[in-house]
């Protein structure tokens, strides 16, 4: 199989790029190259941004592309450009226009799509994404027929190369506690699901050579907070215990929620948002999705921030946590 990955050098890419490899398939990545691609695939230099970035790449014969962006403006000049027998497009669970209430379907309200080509800003993320699904949705084969098409609604990637650090904080901090509790929100009940970025990647390139059509839902089972804490713990090897603080006081010591430098991550403080991560899979568990333990995805989640060589991106620093633990008394 001739595979084009628009995308091939961050965290989803590389593993799509390097399982592919694996599987004997010939790989293409195009990107601006901030860093390199797996040994094995070729990387096409291309900034996406430039209306016609994709010239040099239209005229080939490509059995499937893999598009990993989340700007409009790309993904309508991508199936404007390029030609194949089958497109799959990353999208995101963002794309649900509600998450006030549970199990979001592949056929429940979406947000609108971005009529602008580029987002500016990640507030507009869902509505970028559904405008890109909306292009893939008219992508062509190469004799201009309708391609067939896989739209993959991925939810909280995790693992091995997770730089956000979302799914690495808690199993480092349980590894590398600054006293005898970790702080933890207190809202233990928040629902929370992740998928590993090696069984998104290994699924992804199964429709591609499936050429399977349609819109997927794709994560693991939905736990809790409270559970992927005790998870976080067992794979540290930790005998810190979880400490509790309730959100007005971490809204008061300027800690943040969800992602980002001075959070405590995975739990988002507003009704409008609880039920995130509890996106319906069964259409892609009839089509093959297989997820693997939660335990596993954060024990390779650990092993990579114990490897980190960028600054951690998510959760307390050490004096953050200390300082936090005072206020508490
Ligand atoms: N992380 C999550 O939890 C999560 C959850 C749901 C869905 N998703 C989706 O999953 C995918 C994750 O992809 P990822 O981890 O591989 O990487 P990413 O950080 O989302 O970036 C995607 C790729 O786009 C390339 N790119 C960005 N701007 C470009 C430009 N102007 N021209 C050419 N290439 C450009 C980047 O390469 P260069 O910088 O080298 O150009 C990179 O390889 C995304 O589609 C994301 O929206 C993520």
């Amino acid at each position: 199989m001739r595979l084009l990955i628009l995308g091939g050098t961050a965290f989803l890419g590389q593993a799509l790029a390097s399982q592919a490899v694996q599987r004997g398939t010939d790989v293409t990545c195009a990107a601006r190259g901030s860093a390199p691609v797996p040994e094995g695939a070729r990387l096409v230099t291309v900034d996406r941004d430039v209306d016609d970035a994709l010239a040099t790449l239209a005229g080939h014969d490509w059995d499937a592309i893999i598009d990993l962006t989340r700007q409009p403006g790309h993904a309508r000049r991508a199936v404007r450009d390029l030609h194949a027998g089958h497109w799959v497009l990353i999208s995101s669970g963002n794309v649900y226009a509600r998450f006030d209430e549970p199990e979001q379907r592949e056929d429940s309200a979406l947000l609108e799509p971005l009529a602008d080509d580029v987002m500016s800003d990640m507030t507009r993320y869902g509505e970028a994404k559904v405008a890109c699904e909306n292009a893939v949705r008219s992508a062509r084969d190469p004799v201009g027929k309708p391609a067939s098409w896989t739209i993959i609604r991925s939810g909280l990637i995790g693992g091995d190369g997770d730089w956000s650090g979302r799914t690495g904080y808690y199993p480092w901090r349980f590894a590398h506690p600054t006293g005898a509790d970790v702080l933890v929100p207190a809202d233990l009940t928040f629902p929370v699901a992740l998928i590993d970025v090696e069984d998104l990647a290994a699924w992804t390139l199964d429709c591609a050579e499936r050429h399977t059509h349609g819109v997927f839902n794709a994560t693991g089972p939905t736990t809790t907070l409270g559970e992927l804490l005790d998870v976080s713990r067992t794979v540290a090897g930790s005998a810190a215990i979880p400490r509790p603080v309730d959100a007005t006081t971490l809204a008061e010591a300027g800690i943040g929620t969800w992602m980002g430098p001075a959070s405590l991550p995975l739990w988002i403080d507003d009704p409008q948002w609880r039920w995130f991560a509890t996106l319906d899979t069964t259409a892609a568990r009839a089509a093959g999705l297989r997820t693997r333990p939660l335990a596993a995805t954060l024990a390779a989640a650990l092993d990579f921030e114990n490897r980190r060589e960028h600054p951690r991106a998510t959760g307390l620093t050490d004096v953050q946590e200390i300082g936090l633990r005072a206020r508490l008394g």
